[in-house]
């Protein structure tokens, strides 16, 4: 069985889809973690984040790997462990430049289709219902205010040590949403037959339950 999340910044997708996955015993794929390792390697490298091309190349150069070990999700570019370094601010401020490029998203859709292609997946991102796996099984499109995905982002970076406001965070958010809804090339949208879920009011385990029920429902 194939599952697709896709979603705004901040709904809880990673959160409840690693969830899901570890109930059913699937495999998860975090399709934004791999375009925040590209995003990571080109600033690294140097490379012009509006050059398509270019980090199609680097993408196709190094790969990315996505990894349990110990129990935690990992994200790895040229064996290189990023996991920490794809989070911070500044990956969430040009992640969506890079992953505006229509190269870079041919290279994507590729990586992905094949992953998916290993078995029983459940695939969270911005393209999953409409593009990456427009045949999914089920599909869910997890949303909440703007208020509140910027709460609780706000909150996880707190953990991290992160200075900055409240304010910041809300409107990081928000610029990333209207960019990855108003790109040319796959943007972030609800597929026809997705399921919609506010989660604003929702606790993590609500949300699970209600998608295994719908798995249950599908089965
Ligand atoms: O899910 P996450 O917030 O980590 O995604 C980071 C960014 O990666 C998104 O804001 C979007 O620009 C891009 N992305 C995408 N398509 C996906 C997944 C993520 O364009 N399927």
């Amino acid at each position: 069985m194939k599952i697709a999340i896709d979603g705004p910044a901040g709904a809880g997708k990673s959160t409840v889809a690693k969830k899901v996955a570890h109930e059913l015993g699937y495999v998860y794929i975090d399709t934004g973690a791999m375009y925040r390792a590209l995003t990571y390697k080109a600033i690294q490298d140097q490379v012009d984040l509006h050059n398509g091309e270019a980090l199609a190349a680097l993408l196709a150069k190094y790969p990315v790997e996505l990894l349990v070990e110990n129990n935690q999700q990992k994200v790895k570019i040229n064996h290189q462990d990023v996991t920490e370094y794809i989070r911070t601010p500044e990956i969430s401020k040009y992640v969506s430049t890079v992953a505006a490029q229509e190269q870079v998203r041919k290279t994507m859709l590729m990586i992905q289709r094949s992953l998916a292609a290993k078995g029983n997946v459940i695939m969270d991102g911005r393209d999953i219902g409409t593009n990456v796996l427009p045949d999914a099984d089920l599909k869910i499109f997890l949303t909440a205010t703007i208020e509140e995905r910027a709460k609780r982002r706000y909150q996880e970076l707190l953990t991290k040590g992160y200075k900055g406001s409240f304010e910041e965070i809300k409107q990081e958010i928000a610029s990333r949403d209207k960019q990855d809804q108003e790109r040319k090339y796959a943007p972030l949208k609800q597929a026809g037959d997705a399921i919609l879920i506010d989660t604003s009011k929702l606790t993590i385990d609500q949300v699970v339950n209600h998608i295994l029920q719908l798995v249950k429902e599908y089965q």
